[in-house]
């Protein structure tokens, strides 16, 4: 063996009580849309309008989840792994988003709960994985600051029925791309393509996070914790030409920074104004708004998929005024050469190492991490072997950011089966476990049986990462509070 072999494969041991788990989303697998009661999500509607939707499909059946609770509970079982992130259908708990609880929705979610404690599986339940419901978006939807109080009231009302069996809350699923890609690109539901109304989103998002919090600590138990997921993506110049560097830094700001500054570094992002002033004037934020994003967490969840590589490119839209939030004069390129899943993603993960050093190192406040997703995207096959080299890699970066400080406590992998994977529809699989929609027979792959055998023994060899850290929301200034704030 040669010493880069040996480096190559020097297996690394997570420590004891690190969480092994997999995760979910409702409308990805739930189906049954119209059971129960269940209200209008903003992913009905969306899925109805022409050409949104991959193929015209939509979550209407989905892995039929809801009524095939068990057996997936089951197959977590068999994978051992001791917790499991799933997220709540605000619709079917709140038909109209506010206003009479169905009773009947909260049973489902009691249901599921039992059968996970009692199958030693911990829930990690995240309030919110995109799925408004239609009457809140008829009324604004994240555009406005009502919407951010419904939704504490709503992680109320979530509390009360499962807070004595349910120990961690994540409040929001990366709300860049329910603000961004939903009301800016308009590849996500509401399908907007705003510039003021999607920085607005992404405001009321935070700010509907950071009530949430404070509603959950006062009813929380010793012992339960709060927290939050952002999608993290290092931003990497593909010239040092100052042009292409400048590009980086406002993808870095639209995806990363503008999350990371209010939530933990007690600031707006110091290059808001610069990079959005033309088309907003930001008077949807209010004295006292940045308090409350930043009412302390007890963790952040990690959503890390890929690196983005970017360039300066010419703006869709020509009048500075008129464009959306997400045309900011960048284009994300595919290094030749480099390595791709079934999907085309650039697979990086050494971006997940610099994700996690990278936060640790800006943030001193920055709260323990949970990896709350972090998976493989292909066409669907059982020898998954793509899918098994990228999280054996992906665990090796993760032990190695730990090793260099990050304090991480958990892993969860995206995701339990294939699912309704948004707008591209059913073509796109991230399972463990193959799942046949015609017949709902649900097979595990390769990578479950891989799993299953790795959270038996948590030991990894792969690629070693090591520093130095060298990513935009690293190299950034911190944030400023506006004058008078
Ligand atoms: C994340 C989403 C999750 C899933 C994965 C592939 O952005 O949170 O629902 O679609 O991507």
């Amino acid at each position: 063996m040669t010493a880069t072999d040996e480096r190559l494969a020097m297996p690394r041991t997570f420590p004891a009580g690190f969480v092994w788990g997999t995760a979910t989303a409702a409308y990805q697998i739930e189906g049954a849309v119209s059971a129960d009661g269940r209200g209008l999500s903003i992913w009905d509607t969306f899925c109805r309008m022409p050409g949104a939707v991959a193929r015209g499909e939509s979550g209407e059946f989905a892995c039929d989840h809801y009524h095939r609770w068990q057996e997936d509970v089951d197959l977590m079982k068999d994978l051992g792994a001791g917790a499991y992130r799933f997220s709540v259908a605000w619709p079917r708990v709140l038909p109209d988003g506010r206003g009479p609880v169905n009773r009947r929705g909260l049973d489902f979610y009691r249901r599921l709960v039992d059968a996970l404690r009692e199958g030693g599986i911990e829930p990690y339940v995240t309030l919110y994985h995109w799925d408004l419901p239609q009457a809140l978006e008829d009324r604004g939807g994240w555009r406005v600051r009502d919407t951010a109080e419904r939704f504490a009231d709503y992680a109320e009302v979530m509390y009360d029925a499962l807070g004595e069996s349910v120990s961690n809350w994540i409040t929001l699923n990366e709300p860049y791309c329910s603000a961004i890609v939903g009301y800016g690109e308009g590849r996500h539901a509401p399908g907007a393509r705003e510039g003021h109304g999607a920085l607005a989103a992404a405001h009321h998002l935070l700010l509907g996070h950071g009530l949430a919090v404070a509603r959950l600590r006062e009813m929380a138990r010793p012992g339960q914790q709060v927290g939050v997921t952002l999608n993290m993506s290092p931003t990497v110049p593909v010239t040092s030409a100052p042009r292409d560097v400048q590009a980086a830094r406002r993808m870095d700001l639209l995806v990363n920074r503008q999350f990371t500054e209010p939530l933990f570094g007690g600031a707006y992002a110091s290059d808001m104004a610069e990079t959005f002033g033309r088309i907003t004037d930001f008077s949807f934020r209010r004295d006292g708004d940045l308090d409350i994003i930043g009412t302390p967490v007890d963790f952040l969840g990690v959503n890390y998929y890929y690196r983005l590589h970017v360039e300066a490119a010419p703006y869709e839209e020509a009048d500075p005024a008129r464009r959306s939030a997400f045309d900011l004069g960048v284009r994300t390129v595919t290094p030749q050469d480099a390595r791709t899943s079934g999907l085309g993603w650039v697979v990086e993960p050494e971006g997940l190492y610099e994700t996690l050093v990278g936060l640790t190192s800006r943030y001193p406040d920055l709260p323990p991490v949970y990896i709350t997703e972090n998976g493989y995207g292909d066409d669907g096959v059982l020898e998954d072997g793509g899918r098994i080299d990228y999280l054996r890699d992906h665990l090796a970066a993760t032990c190695d950011a730990m090793t260099a400080g990050a304090d991480v406590r958990g892993y969860f992998c995206w995701s339990l089966m294939d699912n309704f994977e948004w707008a591209r529809g059913y073509s796109a699989r991230f399972g463990l476990v193959h799942v046949d929609y015609d017949t709902q027979v649900r097979t595990p792959k390769a990578s479950f049986h891989w799993m299953r055998d790795f959270i038996a023994d948590p030991v990894v060899t792969g690629p070693v990462t090591t520093g130095p850290v060298d990513i935009l929301v690293a190299g950034t200034p911190r944030g400023e509070r506006p004058a008078g704030d």
